[in-house]
This record gives C-alpha cells, sequence and structure tokens, in this order.
C-alpha cells in the first residue's frame, strides 16, 4: 500500500506561533514514517507557506521554500512560488496553528476550496468555536450552563470604556474577566476587581479584537474533557489544571514548570459524567467534527458546572492536556494521530451535492 502524503501546517501569524512549532514537533516525530510521507508546512510571521525540505525540523522549517497549495479543486499539489513548478503533493492536512487564521474558519475554508481533507472542525465549527460571545449564545440557548457574561464592542470603548464598565458593574459585578472574543492562551485576559481595573481590562483586551467579553469571575477548579468523532463523537476521562498563579494565564500556559495537569481529575463520578455529557452534548451544538478540548469551570463554592469553551484545535505536544486525556483513556499519542487522520479522510468524502442546473 502507497504511503498517505501528510502534510503538517503549523507556526501561524498568531501569537501562538511558538506553541504552533511544539505541537508540530511532537507530531512529526509520532507519525509512522512506514505508513506516512510527511512534508512540514510552516506558516511565517508574515504569512507564507514554507516547505521544509529533507530532514527539516518544525523549528526550522521558516527557513525552506516558499510554497502555495492552489486554492481551487485540485489533487493537494504544492508549487514553488520561485518556478511555479509542482515540489509535492498531500493527500490530507494536519492544521495545528492555534488562533487567528487556524484555529477560527480561515485555513479551513481555504483547505476546502483547495480540495484537501485536513484535520479537525470545518469552516463553520471553528468559527463558531472560535467566537466566544456566539459560542456562550448557541450553547446557552441548548440550556448547557454558561458563566454570565456581557459583549462589546469596541467602539462602543470609544468614551475610555466608562460606559460599557458602568453596564459591566451593574448587571455582571466583581470581580470579572475581560477577555478579548477570538484570542487564545490567555492573551489579553485580566482579572478586574475594582472599576478602574475593569476600564483598564477592556481597554487592553480591545487592543487584541473588536469584541470583548466581561464575564463574572468563578471561584472556580479547571477540568477539560476530549471529544473525539465525526457523526458519533466520544469523550476522554475528564482531567483538571491546577495553575499556581491566580488564574491560568500565558505565564501558566507556557512559561511555569509548575502548573499541574491531573488526568484523571480527582472528582467525584457523577461530576466527571456530567462534565463528559455536557462536552458532548457542546460539540454537537457548536457543529465539532475531528476533535475538541472542552474546558469547564467547577465552582468551588457552589459546585456548578459551567462550560467555558471549546477549543477545536487544543496545544498538541504528547504532554498537551487533550493528548493526555486520550492516553489516559487507552488510545497512545500516534494510535491518537492514525485516528484523527482517518476521520479527517472520512469526512472529505461526503459527497457533495451537484446543484447545476443545466
Ligand atoms: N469567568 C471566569 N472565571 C474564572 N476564571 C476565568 C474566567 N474566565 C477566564 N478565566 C481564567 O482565564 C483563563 C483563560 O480564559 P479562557 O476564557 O479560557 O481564554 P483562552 O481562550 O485564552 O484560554 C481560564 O483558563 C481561567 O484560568
Ligand atoms: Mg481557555
Amino acid at each position: 500500500m502507497s504511503k498517505l502524503r501528510v502534510g503538517i501546517v503549523f507556526g501561524g501569524r498568531s501569537v501562538e506561533h511558538e506553541v504552533s512549532v511544539a505541537s508540530a514537533t511532537s507530531i512529526l516525530h509520532a507519525l509512522d514514517p512506514s505508513r506516512y510521507d510527511v512534508s512540514l508546512l510552516c506558516v511565517d510571521t508574515d504569512g507564507r507557506w514554507r516547505l521544509g525540505g529533507p530532514g527539516a525540523i518544525p523549528a526550522n522549517a521558516a527557513r525552506g521554500e516558499e510554497v502555495s497549495l492552489p486554492a481551487v479543486p485540485g489533487d493537494g499539489t504544492l508549487v514553488s512560488s520561485a518556478s511555479q513548478r509542482p515540489v509535492g503533493r498531500l493527500d490530507v492536512i494536519v492544521p495545528i496553528i492555534h488562533g487567528t487564521g487556524g484555529e477560527d474558519g480561515c485555513i479551513q475554508g481555504f483547505l476546502e476550496l483547495a480540495g484537501v481533507p485536513y484535520v479537525g472542525s470545518g469552516v463553520l465549527g471553528s468559527a463558531l468555536q472560535m467566537d466566544k460571545d456566539v459560542a456562550k449564545r448557541l450553547l446557552r440557548a441548548e440550556g448547557i450552563p454558561v458563566v454570565p457574561w456581557l459583549a462589546f464592542r469596541s467602539h462602543e470603548l470609544a468614551d475610555g470604556a466608562e460606559a460599557a464598565a458602568d453596564a459591566a458593574l451593574r448587571e455582571i459585578g466583581l470581580p470579572a474577566f475581560v477577555k478579548p472574543a477570538s484570542l487564545g492562551s490567555s492573551v489579553g485576559i485580566s482579572k478586574a476587581k475594582s472599576r478602574a481595573q475593569l476600564v483598564e481590562g477592556l481597554l487592553q483586551a480591545a487592543r487584541f479584537d473588536d469584541k470583548i467579553l466581561v464575564e463574572r469571575a468563578v471561584n472556580a477548579r479547571e477540568i477539560e474533557v476530549g471529544v473525539l468523532g465525526n457523526e458519533a463523537p466520544e469523550a476522554s476521562v475528564v482531567g483538571e489544571i491546577v495553575p499556581k498563579r491566580e488564574f491560568y494565564d500565558y505565564e501558566s500556559k507556557y512559561v511555569d514548570e509548575d502548573t499541574e495537569l491531573l488526568v484523571p481529575a480527582p472528582l467525584e463520578e457523577a461530576v466527571a459524567d456530567r462534565a463528559r455529557s455536557l462536552a458532548l452534548r457542546a460539540y454537537r451544538v457548536l457543529e465539532g467534527s475531528g476533535l475538541a478540548r472542552v474546558d469547564f469551570f467547577l465552582d468551588r463554592d457552589s459546585g456548578e458546572l459551567f462550560l467555558n469553551e471549546l477549543n477545536s484545535l487544543p496545544g498538541f505536544t504528547e504532554v498537551s492536556m487533550y493528548p493526555r486525556l486520550w492516553k489516559a483513556s487507552g488510545l497512545s499519542y500516534p494510535a491518537l494521530l492514525d485516528r484523527l487522520i482517518e476521520l479527517a479522510v472520512l469526512r472529505h468524502r461526503r459527497p457533495i451535492p451537484d446543484t447545476r442546473t443545466s
């Protein structure tokens, strides 16, 4: 049997470029060379695609030849930007670009046009899961508990965020979390304990996004569930993040060594079961396919479970939470990748209705 040609597309222009390089490095090492022919495609910080040459590793692939994938139905042929000659072909793509451009439906739409199967959610699912405001509106309509929030547009902060801060004080109260609607890795997020911090937080978040959320702060344990599958998704065992800082901010995600990941989470079985069943419901509501990591807040005071967010392309190094949850559920890291690639190919095979009227 010929090998499947897999392209790992990683890097990207978002603040999570380095995180993506780490995920790509782990994935490259885990893909079985007897089954897959792997190409590294680094989206550099200018947004250009670079093909890593023989022996390239993700950390240096940004120096590779500039290539492009034509966004017309084709066979996954990559062409050199300089010579316009074919330089490779891909059967399936593992897009592992976190955040803006990678996780929000943009690259998914591009790959749909190019006709190449890819791992993870499609355009709609990716976009819905990325926008914390739209996601919460849909989850709430479905009866899935979410933390009360207000959303503002950046133009509504033109008065120095005074009116927005007053509305948030009135309807949400303090302490509150202020966050950009569509970022990740906790960038632009702050906890406000006073009106002044609320104003400052709103203005800071508006530097990163056109839409900003203010949310009631929950005194929370942070619980995470892995979901895997297309039409019949499954939920993993439940994990818990124990950050050593005031909240799970950028430093605790990538700099601190002492954030603890507990797999499985020390939870009563009924709570873990509820998290798993809410995760599966949310995955359907937000049009998930392939995979998502579903994150919850478990209120230490009331015992309530709130759904915080879905991550359609979660951190994917071998020690990241999502692969660890599946390992504890009986699926090794290489087997998880095999399954995700298989799911990508299966999803792509769905027939496209012919609606031409000739
Ligand atoms: N409403 C909230 N109550 C308590 N902690 C919160 C709340 N919102 C965010 N946080 C803290 O900030 C972190 C990042 O927020 P999150 O909404 O998950 O954004 P990101 O997409 O950047 O991960 C959370 O993991 C948690 O530690
Ligand atoms: Mg998060």
